[in-house]
C-alpha cells in the first residue's frame, strides 16, 4: 500500500529555505495497515508545519521516508529491497543522495540492525516519536556526511496520541481517525504488541474534537482505527459501544466504519447498537485466524470456534444486512490437516464477503517464534491456495445472488476503468463500479447490481 498524496503548503515560515537555498522537500512511501496510512498523514503534517514541502517524486525529494510494517517477514523484506532500490535509482539519475529515513514498526523492531552501515539509513524514527522528526530531519540535512551516524528516536510513549489535521481529508471521503494505539492481547504469532507497545486510548474528548473537525470541513464519514478497536476502554468509564454513542451525538456525521474488531469483544450490547443505528455501517472485520480450537488456544486468541460462530449468529440476527470479513493464518506451528479442515469448514459456514489469508511467518520477539515452524512452506502454500479457492467459490455465489438487487452506495472516486464510471461503496463495504455522472465524493446513489468482476460489483443508477 503506498500513499503519496500531495499537500498544500503551510503558510508557516519555510524553516528549511536558509539551509538548502530553497524549500526542502519530503517524499514518503507507506506500507502496512491503515494505522500507518494515518501516521503518514501525521508525519507529513508535522514536516509541513516545519516548512518542508511534500512531493510525489522520490528523485525530487531532499528527505525520503519509508513508513514500514513488521507484521510478516515478507513485509520487512519488501522494505529492505525498496531501500536499496530507492538509493540505486537516485544514483542512476545522478542526484545527490537523499536523507533516507525509516519510520513505523520496523524502526521499533529493528532499531539496532537498521543503524548498521550497510543499510545507509540516516533516520530511524519509531511510532511514538514523529514529533521529533522535523528537528532530526533538519539536522541531518545540514550536517550529514559519509561518516554521520544515523539519528535514532525510538521507544514507546503512552502519552503520545496523534491527531491528523482535518485538512488532510482523503479523497475517498472516509476520514481515518485512530482511536487508540498498541495492543494488550498477546496473540502468540503477533509482533504488534512489541512494535506498537501496550494499548493506550486516545481520550474521548480528543476523538470527538477530531471528528468535529472533519465535519467542519465537509466530511460526513469516519473510519475509526485501531489494532483492536472493540477493546477500546477509557478509564473503565467508557467502552467501545459507549464511545460510538458519543460519536453518534456529534452533529452531521452520516456514517461510521471501524476496524479491526476482535471476536472476543463483539459483545451483544455492541452488536445491538450497530443493528439499531443505521449510521454505524453493518460491516464487521473480525479476524478468525483459524477454525480449530487447538490452534486458537495455541494462538491465545481468547475464543473458541463455537464462540466465533455464536457471535456471527447473533450479529446476523441483530444487524440488518450485516457483512463479515476476516483474516486467516495457515500453517501456524503444529497445524495438522485436521486443524486446517476446520478452518476451511468455518470459512464455508460463515460465508465471509472477503478474507485476507496469510502463511504463518515466525516473528522474532513474538511468543510463537519459540515454537517449531513445522509446517513446510509448500504445505503452507497449498493450504493457502485451497482456502483462497474456497473463498472464491463462496464469493461467486454471494455475488450471483446480488444481481438484480438495488443497493444504496456512496461515491468515493472516479474509477480507472471504464471511463466515466465511479467507484462506490455500500455500508456493508461492497465495492461497486457504476456510471454515475457528475458525482462528487460522498454523494449517495441507489444502484441496481448488474454483474461483478473479481471482487467488485457492476451497477447502474436507478
Ligand atoms: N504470520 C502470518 N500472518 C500474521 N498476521 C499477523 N501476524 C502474522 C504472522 N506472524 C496476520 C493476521 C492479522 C493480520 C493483520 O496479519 O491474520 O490479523
Ligand atoms: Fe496482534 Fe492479536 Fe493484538 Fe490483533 S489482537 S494486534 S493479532 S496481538
Amino acid at each position: 500500500m503506498s500513499d503519496t498524496r500531495p499537500f498544500p503548503l503551510a503558510p508557516r515560515a519555510r524553516a528549511q529555505e536558509r539551509d538548502v537555498g530553497r524549500t526542502a522537500t519530503v517524499y514518503i512511501e507507506t506500507y502496512g495497515c491503515q494505522m500507518n496510512v494515518y501516521d503518514t498523514q501525521v508525519i507529513l503534517a508535522r514536516l509541513q508545519a516545519a516548512g518542508f514541502a511534500p512531493v510525489d517524486d522520490h528523485l525530487a525529494a531532499d528527505i525520503v521516508l519509508v513508513n514500514t510494517c513488521s507484521v510478516r517477514e515478507h513485509a520487512e523484506h519488501r522494505v529492505i529491497s525498496r531501500l536499496g532500490e530507492l538509493r540505486r535509482l537516485r544514483e542512476q539519475a545522478r542526484r545527490p543522495p537523499a536523507v533516507l529515513g525509516i519510520c513505523g514498526c520496523m524502526a521499533e523492531r529493528l532499531r539496532e540492525v537498521l543503524t548498521r552501515q550497510k543499510f545507509r539509513v540516516d533516520l530511524v524514527v519509531g511510532v511514538d516519536r514523529y514529533d521529533e522528526l522535523p528537528d532530526l530531519a533538519t539536522t541531518m540535512l545540514r550536517s550529514r556526511s559519509e561518516s554521520t551516524p544515523p539519528a535514532v528516536a525510538v521507544g514507546h510513549d503512552q502519552t503520545v496520541h496523534y491527531v491528523a489535521p482535518p485538512e488532510l481529508y482523503p479523497a475517498n471521503n472516509s476520514h481515518l481517525v485512530t482511536i487508540h494505539k498498541g495492543c494488550d492481547y498477546r496473540c502468540t504469532y503477533c509482533i504488534v504488541p512489541y512494535t506498537r507497545g501496550p494499548q493506550s486510548e486516545k481520550p474521548p474528548a480528543v476523538i470527538l474534537d477530531e471528528i468535529a473537525g472533519v465535519i467542519a470541513r465537509g466530511g460526513r464519514e469516519v473510519t475509526l482505527l485501531g489494532q483492536n478497536v472493540t477493546a477500546y476502554h477509557w478509564r473503565r468509564e467508557l467502552d467501545f459501544a459507549g464511545l460510538l454513542e458519543q460519536i453518534l451525538a456529534v452533529d452531521g456525521l452520516a456514517r461510521i466504519r471501524f476496524l479491526t474488531g476482535h471476536p472476543h469483544d463483539m459483545h451483544p450490547q455492541l452488536m445491538d447498537l450497530i443493528g439499531r443505528e443505521p449510521r454505524i455501517c453493518p460491516w464487521l472485520h473480525v479476524p478468525a485466524q483459524s477454525g480449530s480450537d487447538r490452534i486458537l488456544r495455541r494462538m491465545k486468541r481468547r475464543y473458541t470456534r463455537a464462540d466465533y460462530l455464536a457471535m456471527v449468529d447473533y450479529a446476523r440476527r441483530a444487524i440488518p444486512d450485516v457483512t463479515f470479513s476476516s483474516d486467516f493464518i495457515v500453517g501456524f506451528p503444529g497445524e495438522t490437516e485436521d486443524d486446517f479442515a476446520q478452518t476451511l469448514d468455518l470459512l464455508r459456514t460463515v460465508r465471509f464477503d472477503s478474507v485476507f489469508t496469510f502463511k504463518y511467518s515466525p516473528r522474532p520477539g513474538a511468543p510463537a517464534a519459540k515454537l517449531s515452524d513445522d509446517v513446510p512452506l509448500a504445505e503452507k502454500q497449498r493450504r493457502l491456495a485451497v482456502l483462497q479457492e474456497a473463498q472464491a467459490a463462496i464469493w461467486a455465489t454471494i455475488a450471483a445472488a446480488a444481481v438484480g438487487q438495488i443497493w444504496p452506495a456512496v461515491a468515493e472516486a472516479p474509477a480507472r476503468r471504464p471511463r466515466g464510471h465511479w467507484r462506490l461503496r455500500t455500508a456493508g463495504n461492497r465495492k461497486i463500479v457504476a456510471p454515475v455522472l457528475e458525482a462528487a465524493p460522498g454523494d449517495e446513489y441507489r444502484l441496481r447490481i448488474t454483474g461483478w468482476r473479481h471482487t467488485t460489483f457492476v451497477g447502474e443508477p436507478v
